[in-house]
Formats: C-alpha cells, sequence, structure tokens
C-alpha cells in the first residue's frame, strides 16, 4: 500500500470511528431525554393510568365499544391470529387502528396505544401482503444478510397498516421434530438461533428503534425454552438442567438483546413443571437481571389463566415475577379491578408496577408514538410491492433443500416436451403458505395473492412445453418428468402436535403410481418439519424439502429448471423412522437419514 493510501485509510478511520462515536453520543443523548420524559409521565400518572399501560386485549374486545380504550386507559391492542377488520384491505387495517390511536390520545395524558401482531412470515394476517418462507426455510439459507431483508420487508408492510409491533422473531430451538411449531423456529441448535435472532431484530426495529417510519417493535419469543419440550408437546414441559437450558435455548435471547429487542414474550411451557409465566428466577433475575434486558415482557395469549391458583393468586405471581404487561386478551374489567386489590393489599409492590410501566412508556418514546400516533400512509406503497416479492422469492431459492438428485435429473429443461405436475399441494397457496397466514391455523385454497407452484412451472417453461396437471396424477400416462408436491396441511401451535410423521397413504400411492408408469419423479415436500420419507426416496429420481415457502413459488421454479442453484443446507436433522425421533446434531449414536447441514447443488 502506498503511503498516500495509507493515510487516507488512517483519516477514514478516523472519520469512521468519531462517526460511531457520534451516533453512540447521539443515541446516548436520546435515551437520557427518554428517560426523563418517562419519569417526568410516571409522576403524573395514577394508579389506575399505570393498570391500564400493563393491559392489551384483543381488538375483538374493544371494537363495539371502544370508548373503553379511554375508559381504562388501556395501553396495548393485538390482533390474534386471523382477528382482522370486516374488509380485509391494509386501508381498513389503517382505519381501524387509527381509529382505536384516537380513543387512547382522548385520556387525561393522551399515551398513544401501541397495537401488536404475528407478522411472522410478512404481514400475513392481511390479505395481499407477501407471505415468506417461514423461519425453518429461513434458516436452511444460512444467510443472516437475506433473514434482515426479509424482515425489513415485513415491517414496512406492517407499518403501513399503522400497526407498531411484531410478536416476531420466534427464537424457539425446536429439539422434537413432533411439535407444531417447530417451522416457527429457525433450526435445532443455538448457533442458528443466534445466528438469525438480531438481523431479524434489526430488520423490523432498523438499527435504532423509531428511526424510521417503517421501524416496528420486534418481540424475541417464547421466553424460555418452548421449543424444548418433553415429546415435542406443545406449551409442554422442559425437562433439562440449567446448564443444558443455558447452553441451547439462551443464546438467542442474548442476541436478540444485544440486537436492542424491544419486547420479549413469556412462553406457556414450563422449565422441570414450573410455568414460566410464573417464573422469577427467569424472567426477573436472569432476563432483566443478568442479562440485562431493558425492554418489556409480555405474556402469551391468555398464558397468565394457566398459573395455579384463583384469578388473584396467578396475576400476583405473574405480576412479580416480572410480567410487564399482560395479553389477557379479553377480560380488562376483571383485570383492573384484581389488580388495583392486589396493589391495595400490598401484593404487589408499586414498585414493580412503575418497573412494569417504565419498560411500556420508554418503548412507546422510542417508538416515536407520541409525536407520531397515526398511521403514516405514505407506507402502502410498499404493501405487497414487486420489490417484496422479489425478496421472499430470493429467499424461497435460497430455502429450498435438494436431498436426492439421481442422475442429475435436476436441473430440468425448460424445452421439455411433457411435464406432468401432480399432488394437491402443486396448486394450493394456502398449503404452500403454512400456518400463521389469513386465519390463525391457515387452510387450503386460493387464501391470498401469490403463485403456486404449478403457475411458476407453467411460467417458466418454454411455449413449446406442455405442462399437464392431475391432482391424483392418474390422467396422465407419459410425459419426460413429473413434478410431485406432497406435504402436510396448514396448521398451527399445538394442533401440529403429531406423533406419527410418515407421509400419508396418499402421496406415497401418488408417487409410487407415477413411478410406475415410467415416468421419472421430482418430489417437492411442503412441510413443517422433516417427515419419513425413507422408503419413498427410491421411488424418487430427485427430492427437494420446500418447507413453508409462502406466496412466491416462483423461487422453486427457479431451482427446478437451474436459473439458480439450490444451497439450502437442513436447519434440521432428518430422521430415518420415528424410532430416531427427537433427533438433533450432537446426540449419541447420531445416524439420521440426512444430517444436519446437509443439502445438495448443481
Ligand atoms: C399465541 C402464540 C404466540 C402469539 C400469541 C398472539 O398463542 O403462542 O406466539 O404471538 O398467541 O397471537
Amino acid at each position: 500500500m502506498s503511503k498516500k493510501n495509507f493515510y487516507l485509510v488512517i483519516i477514514f478511520l478516523a472519520l469512521l470511528s468519531c462517526r460511531n462515536s457520534t451516533i453512540n453520543s447521539f443515541e446516548e443523548d436520546k435515551l437520557k431525554d427518554i428517560n426523563k420524559r418517562v419519569d417526568e409521565l410516571i409522576s403524573k400518572m395514577t394508579i389506575d393510568e399505570k393498570i391500564g399501560q400493563m393491559i392489551q386485549v384483543d381488538r375483538s374486545a374493544v371494537i363495539n365499544n371502544p370508548q373503553d380504550i379511554k375508559n381504562y386507559y388501556i395501553g396495548s391492542i393485538l390482533s390474534g391470529g386471523g382477528s382482522a377488520p370486516a374488509t380485509n384491505t391494509p386501508e381498513a387495517w389503517a382505519d381501524m387502528y387509527d381509529q382505536f390511536q384516537s380513543y387512547a390520545l382522548q385520556t387525561r395524558l393522551k399515551i398513544p396505544l401501541i397495537y401488536g401482531i404475528d407478522a411472522v412470515h410478512g404481514h400475513n394476517n392481511v390479505y395481499g401482503a407477501v407471505i415468506f418462507p417461514h423461519n425453518i426455510g429461513l434458516g436452511c439459507t444460512r444467510n443472516p444478510e437475506l433473514v434482515e431483508k426479509v424482515a425489513r420487508a415485513a415491517a414496512e408492510e406492517v407499518a403501513a397498516t399503522g400497526i407498531d409491533w411484531t410478536f416476531a422473531p420466534c427464537i424457539a430451538v425446536p429439539q422434537d421434530e413432533r411439535w407444531g411449531r417447530t417451522y416457527e423456529g429457525f433450526g435445532e441448535t443455538p448457533e442458528l438461533a443466534v445466528m438469525m435472532a438480531a438481523p431479524a431484530v434489526r430488520g423490523f426495529q432498523t438499527e435504532i428503534l423509531g428511526s424510521s417510519n417503517s421501524s416496528i417493535l420486534a418481540c424475541a419469543k417464547h421466553f424460555l425454552g418452548d421449543g424444548g419440550t418433553k415429546g415435542g408437546k406443545d406449551q409442554g414441559d422442559t425437562q433439562l438442567d440449567e446448564a443444558t437450558i443455558r447452553k441451547i435455548h439462551l443464546p438467542g435471547y442474548i442476541s436478540a438483546i444485544n440486537a436492542g429487542v424491544g419486547s420479549i414474550m413469556a412462553s406457556y411451557s414450563s422449565i422441570n413443571g414450573l410455568k414460566m409465566h410464573g417464573s422469577k428466577y427467569w424472567l426477573t433475575d436472569v432476563l432483566k437481571g443478568e442479562l440485562k434486558f431493558q425492554g418489556f415482557i409480555v405474556s402469551d395469549w391468555g398464558g397468565v389463566d394457566q398459573l395455579p391458583g384463583d384469578y388473584k393468586s396467578k396475576l400476583e405471581t405473574a405480576i412479580n415475577a416480572g410480567i410487564d404487561m399482560v395479553m389477557l386478551p379479553y377480560d380488562y374489567k376483571n383485570f383492573f379491578i384484581t389488580m388495583k386489590q392486589l396493589i391495595n393489599e400490598k401484593r404487589i409492590p408499586v414498585s414493580r408496577i412503575d418497573d412494569a410501566v417504565r419498560r411500556i412508556l420508554k418503548v412507546k418514546f422510542q417508538l416515536g408514538l407520541f409525536e407520531k400516533p397515526y398511521t403514516d400512509r405514505s407506507l402502502l406503497s410498499k404493501f405487497g410491492s414487486q420489490e417484496h416479492r422479489m425478496i421472499a422469492r430470493e429467499a424461497v431459492r435460497q430455502s429450498l433443500v435438494l436431498l436426492k438428485n439421481e442422475n442429475k435429473i435436476l436441473p430440468l429443461s425448460k424445452n421439455a416436451k411433457r411435464i406432468l405436475v401432480a399432488g394437491k399441494a402443486a396448486n394450493d397457496l394456502g398449503i404452500q403458505c403454512g400456518g400463521w397466514t389469513i386465519s390463525w391455523q391457515g387452510s387450503s385454497g386460493n387464501i391470498t395473492i401469490g403463485t403456486t407452484i404449478l403457475e411458476a412451472i407453467k411460467k417458466a417453461v418454454s411455449p413449446n412445453t406442455l405442462v399437464s396437471y392431475s391432482v391424483d396424477g392418474n390422467e396422465i400416462d407419459n410425459a419426460d418428468v413429473a413434478i410431485v408436491v406432497i406435504g402436510e396441511e396448514p396448521y398451527a401451535e399445538g394442533q401440529g402436535d403429531r406423533s406419527d410423521l410418515n407421509l400419508s397413504t396418499k402421496d406415497i400411492n401418488l408417487i409410487t403410481n407415477i413411478k410406475s408408469k415410467g415416468i421419472p419423479v421430482v418430489a417437492i415436500l411442503i412441510s413443517g418439519r422433516p417427515m419419513i420419507i425413507t422408503n419413498l426416496l427410491d421411488y424418487c429420481d430427485a427430492f427437494i424439502a420446500a418447507w413453508l415457502p409462502g406466496s412466491e413459488g416462483d423461487g422453486i421454479a427457479d431451482v427446478l429448471f437451474g436459473d439458480y442453484k439450490p444451497t439450502g443446507k437442513l436447519s434440521l436433522s432428518w430422521p430415518k423412522s420415528m424410532n430416531q425421533v427427537p433427533i438433533n446434531i450432537g446426540d449419541e449414536n447420531y445416524d439420521p437419514l440426512f444430517p444436519y447441514g446437509y443439502g445438495l447443488t448443481y
């Protein structure tokens, strides 16, 4: 390096460090200002107004009596899965948000409300939103920059509807493939949770929470050990010693906290028989004390109600354990009365209430809600945009894992004479999106805007190629190749818990029948987890794990026809049989069908 360039590098580094220290000092000043504003506001608040800030209700609880937002000083509203305005358009969501906000701003101190939603793979409750691959597929990309881009795009669509907060990223570390929420985690190792938690948080929040009109609050969930329950039972019991809990399930949260995550959701599950919603040790001593989490802890939906004892005891336990905001989600009147009793009887110290309210208000100030409480409708052009669909298509490409490619049958030629496409999932947007899409559980059918796998194949091939579609593959006796899409119908949470991960007889027969006609088979599995395919593999010339790819089926065609060489690597170990489940890298006698990290390319 020449002397001149050397000095230029020195000057550049000096300017950079000066810039960073300027930003840091600017940030420090901003936080000091916010803390001062929080102190001033808290000093004016009555106990009723403080209790109100700890309430989160579903929109359905106040849609017909919004004046109660004002009367009970309600600080937060959410949309549970599928809880949408009658007209499911972005504009109708923004109108609903603004109407709710207008009632919050009629309170004495005009404290704005914060609205939360499960935007877990795009703004998935809203018709026409771009639906991204679920986290299990994003984990297979091993691409944190892409995960940040996906979260950023989702944040822009969420903010376009006025909503300020997503209950994402889920940084569960699923250990048992029978768990219905396996697909919500990035993968079976803490390394993947660490790799993706911070980029996802930064994508949603931007580098500094509130620094842009599309910065929304992220929520790392579900703290702690949701993916480690015995038998993969949803909301079950994670029976591990503390060292193992810390090794597997905690690292993702450290990463999220270091990225500045502003909220964390408590898990329904238990650790060694103790419900997380009542664990002072994990919520306060570890999360707020040892890890210095500065944001607020929100309960899960009715999570407080699952604690032992009567309602009053449940609330006492949960709030004293460290829950700051309670996702009730309906009975705010009973909450209000019970909290007043608990405070008057000194069963919950006012200092605990002040700590909870301080944490909540700080996030609201950081988000800029006091200055800009209403929807910024300039973002509506971003909703469902082509730009976002291209990001989703890229994520689909990179999430696919090629498990088998006999005689290099893939990539297929775009000039093949005849391609048979078979399987219900080949032409079903709802199935390829999976759970948490439009409705809580998701559903098959043409549920939103997007491109099915069949439509993508038809777009990709040459005009001379005949693409024949047959749900059961019966009508067609000859084709150059058959693309057969099999897999799971949509589900969410405990409704996805399974004791058996074998493919359906229907799916197996679909493939074996087509193969028996002498047609080469390219199998595509749409699923929220690895399934038992060992005996079926012999009938498949190629096999792709596509997970739950979302609305942009073009990404699958890109890989099928070689416009993108597959790069995905398994984010979970693939069991040979149910006898091996649960199976995770590092297990003794680890002998999966395909190991964690496996993936072929062209
Ligand atoms: C659900 C889920 C949680 C979600 C919340 C709000 O039961 O456990 O992940 O964020 O309720 O929908």
